[in-house]
């Protein structure tokens, strides 16, 4: 069957006192209202339209990926208003899928639950029981057990408020009706609004069936309106990310120390120790072990290499059997092969190097092509920027550069060459040519040190 998705993102958000829209405030590094996007899309035939309207730019600007139907409402009267504004773009048959872009961690296998019971005579309500069901809409029941209506706080009776069934607002409704209830819709209540609500009643008594599901936890349909909820929410997710990659065979010194903002996918036997960050898309291989305080962007790591404390890499390529850090940092486009061993106080950009290369101290290696069992000195410096542009510093394989040389780019250095400590290298150095480019040393006999006067 083929689906219309909803989701509603027009609200003020005034609680966040924010210059952002709420929906693009993130959880896990990601627009809440991404997250929701990303999980509708995940479902067959899904057919998007994103309800915008204050801040509707910022969203429809983030959002441009999914392709969705943008649609205004520019003056919004309620989650009914919102539907009505929708109608004009919805399929003839087919059911609607109502999500909010502030309830970010709906599941995909909830959302599944629910379609599996839709048809065409079939209304599909996601509720929930709570302790305090303060502010939600009760979801009214007759002697059978039978939905009839969904009462908004603002205009319960006092049984009703009594009610702990409550709507989340996530909802799934034949197509083949919705467009005559929502024209039917008015807005003859408590908070002058329309309310999307109200297709309940219409449906009961139209003979539609109701039926509702139930989220695996309370926190898939939690909403966000305020910073404590977006933080609560984060500690939610971080935890349930954390239980996900423990239950995939990472070891998680401590799961509640680990902070995941995009996507990290581990091998098993990964050891990550406490206070790490990982942003975007992560590759974690086979028995990597990675200790405090690293931070990783956007990065695959090959199976067995070892990250030390305090080392931040950011898109980058690191193959296996690496040994990296403590105290390093691989800047955009570094590619290390195997067996690769980048020390403390190492900064590399745009830098191959290739396989059991060393550089282990106090460097920095950028814009540069090297290749295997390279030794680079403590201290050796590409220097690859003139004022103006950049330029390439090559290394080839088996090169020794003795400690703090300055490799002047352009320059190459070929096969087997061995640069004495100090140098600055400015001109090619041959295969297997010993190059010294430092001042002579002299040394004088019995030389009289000054004396205090
Ligand atoms: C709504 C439901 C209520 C449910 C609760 C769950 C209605 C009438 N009530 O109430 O039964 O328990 O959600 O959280 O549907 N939005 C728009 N345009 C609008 C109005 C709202 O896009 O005109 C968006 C908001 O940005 C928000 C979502 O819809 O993301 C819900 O709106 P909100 O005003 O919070 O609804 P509630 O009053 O909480
Ligand atoms: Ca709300």
């Amino acid at each position: 069957m083929t689906q219309d998705i909803v989701i509603l993102a027009a609200g003020k958000g005034s609680r966040m006192k924010s210059a952002f829209s709420k929906v693009l405030h993130k959880v896990g590094g990601i627009a809440m209202v991404r997250r929701v996007l990303t999980t509708a899309s995940t479902l067959e035939n899904a057919n998007l339209h994103l309800v915008v309207g204050h801040q509707g730019e910022q969203v429809e600007a983030n959002c441009q990926d999914f392709s969705a139907n943008i649609v205004w409402q520019n003056d919004p009267q309620g989650t009914g208003d919102a539907l009505r504004r929708v109608a004009p773009f919805l399929q003839a048959d087919g059911a609607t899928l109502t999500l909010y872009g502030d309830v970010p961690l709906i599941r995909a296998s909830t959302l599944q639950k629910m379609t599996a019971l839709s048809n065409s005579n079939t209304l599909v309500l996601l509720t929930i029981s709570l302790d305090n069901p303060t502010g939600y809409g009760r979801i009214v029941r007759d002697e059978q057990g039978k939905v009839t209506a969904i009462v908004e706080q603002k205009d319960a009776s006092a049984s009703e408020l009594a009610i702990k069934e409550v709507n989340t607002g996530i909802l799934l409704a034949p197509n083949a009706h919705l467009q005559a209830w929502l024209a039917a819709l008015t807005n003859n209540n408590a908070q002058g609004e329309y309310y999307l609500t109200d297709v309940i009643a219409m449906a009961a008594r139209d003979g539609v069936d109701i039926v509702t599901v139930n989220p695996e936890n309370e926190a898939e349909v939690a909403g966000v309106n305020d910073r404590v909820q977006l933080a609560a929410l984060e500690r939610e997710l971080q935890n349930q990310q954390a239980i996900r990659l423990m239950q995939n065979g990472a070891t998680l010194l401590d799961p509640s120390r680990i902070d995941v903002r995009g996507e990290l996918v581990t091998g098993n036997d990964v050891i990550i120790d406490v206070n790490c960050v990982f942003e975007g898309k992560v590759t974690l291989g086979a028995g990597v072990e990675i200790g405090p305080n690293c931070h990783l962007k956007n990065c695959t790591v090959g199976d067995n290499t070892i990250i030390k404390s305090n080392t931040l890499i950011e898109d980058s390529q690191v193959g296996e059997s690496c040994d990296i850090g403590p105290f390093a940092r691989l800047r955009p486009g570094t590619q290390l092969a195997n067996k690769a061993k980048i020390g403390n106080f190492v900064e590399t950009k745009k830098a191959i190097i290739g396989e059991g290369s060393k550089v282990n101290h106090l460097s920095y290696i950028g814009d540069t092509e090297m290749g295997a069992n390279v030794n680079v000195g403590a201290g050796t410096i590409t220097c690859n920027y003139d004022g103006v542009n950049k330029h390439k510093t090559q290394v080839a394989d088996n090169v020794f550069i003795g400690s703090n040389s300055s490799l002047v780019a352009p320059v190459q250095i070929e096969e087997g060459a061995t640069i004495a400590a100090g140098s600055t290298i400015t001109k090619q150095v041959g295969e297997k040519q010993l190059a010294f480019a430092r001042a002579r040393q002299t040394n004088k006999d019995n030389w009289p040190r000054p004396t205090k006067k």
